[in-house]
């Protein structure tokens, strides 16, 4: 049996711009994780199990642009694997879907992983991030790659899309003292395609307009990643603040969201925001370490599905 799993992740700062070659700071969230087993299966074929989904299939039957058939055709096609022996992969996570923490992108790179190392092939990280990607594209439509980025290399990292859109700049990120987030979910799907979308639609209907926001999220995010590497985190506040407003702007956000990151402020947060694709899923607050339970439960109180602490660095 092969087994590998990845964690969830957050994006800290610079969504949405980070899609118009913009940088993005995002770290993973160990926590939380997708783990995928693959052995070998008395039955023919290639068996997919997610019990958390409801998914018992093999593989012929699932359409190749089913996210998961995909990713394991990827697997084979890479490895130039035409008959593929009868083998079975058990997929399970605890990273909530549709919030905004990376689930699929976990999911994806667990089964490249596994399956890889099952064929006797461990694939580099970088051909890991690029099959998880593809996977991402059926998810997502037209994802900056972020998600697959951090969560394949599982440490910090500093995203920039090229602005031509072939290839990106990773940058592992130093985090020079570590600091504590508090992450709250809204438990309202969140939908990143439709997010992504709607904020197109804006950019086409005034280019000028929504690249001056572009570029002052894209300021924000330099400026939180100097803070982060020289240990100043409580700058980091005021920061995610700024972020939140440009967010708003921008229309992803929503009452719910809204609500969260309020109720955290008045619990004592240093600052707040939205992570993700917005209008639902999570959002993250800077917290002392020592008031981080006291924002988690005043969020619960105020309607969060769920709540973790995760200290970076
Ligand atoms: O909702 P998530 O966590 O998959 O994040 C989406 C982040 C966006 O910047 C909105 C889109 C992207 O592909 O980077």
């Amino acid at each position: 049996m092969s087994t590998a799993s990845a964690p969830g992740k957050i994006i800290l700062f610079g969504e949405h711009a980070v899609v118009y070659a913009r940088p993005a700071l995002a770290v993973p969230v160990t926590q939380v994780k997708a783990s995928a087993d693959v052995s070998h299966s008395d039955r023919a074929g290639v068996w997919i199990e997610a019990p958390d989904v409801a998914l018992r299939a093999e593989l012929s039957t699932l359409e190749p642009t089913h996210p998961l058939a995909a990713v394991v055709l990827s697997v084979f096609q890479s490895l130039n694997v035409d008959s593929p022996p009868a083998l079975k992969i058990h997929i399970t996570s605890t990273i909530p879907v549709a919030s905004g923490l990376g689930s699929g992108a976990a999911v994806s790179v667990a089964v490249i992983r596994s399956l890889s190392s099952f064929l006797g092939h461990l694939l580099p990280d970088t051909q890991v991030s690029a099959l998880a990607y593809e996977a991402e594209k059926l998810y997502h439509g037209t994802p900056s790659g972020v998600d697959n980025t951090v969560i394949t290399h599982a440490r910090p990292v500093y995203f920039q899309k090229h602005a031509d859109g072939n290839g990106a700049d990773i940058e592992p990120f130093r985090v020079g003292a570590p600091f504590s987030l508090v992450i709250g979910d809204t438990g309202l799907p969140a939908p990143t395609k439709e997010a992504v979308g709607d904020v197109r639609k804006l950019w086409e209907s005034d280019k000028a307009r929504w690249e001056v926001v572009f570029h002052e999220i894209g300021q924000i995010v330099r400026e939180a990643r100097e803070a982060i590497e020289s240990g100043h985190c409580t700058a980091l506040g005021p920061l995610m603040d700024a972020n939140q407003a440009l967010l708003q702007e921008l229309n992803v956000s929503s009452p719910e969201l809204n609500w969260l990151v309020e109720t955290a402020r008045a619990a004592g947060a240093g600052g707040a925001k939205l992570s993700g694709g917005g209008r639902g899923g999570n959002m993250i607050a800077l917290v002392d370490p020592q008031r981080a339970k006291h924002v988690a439960a005043a969020l619960r109180a105020a309607g969060a599905r769920r709540t973790l602490i995760t200290v970076v660095g």
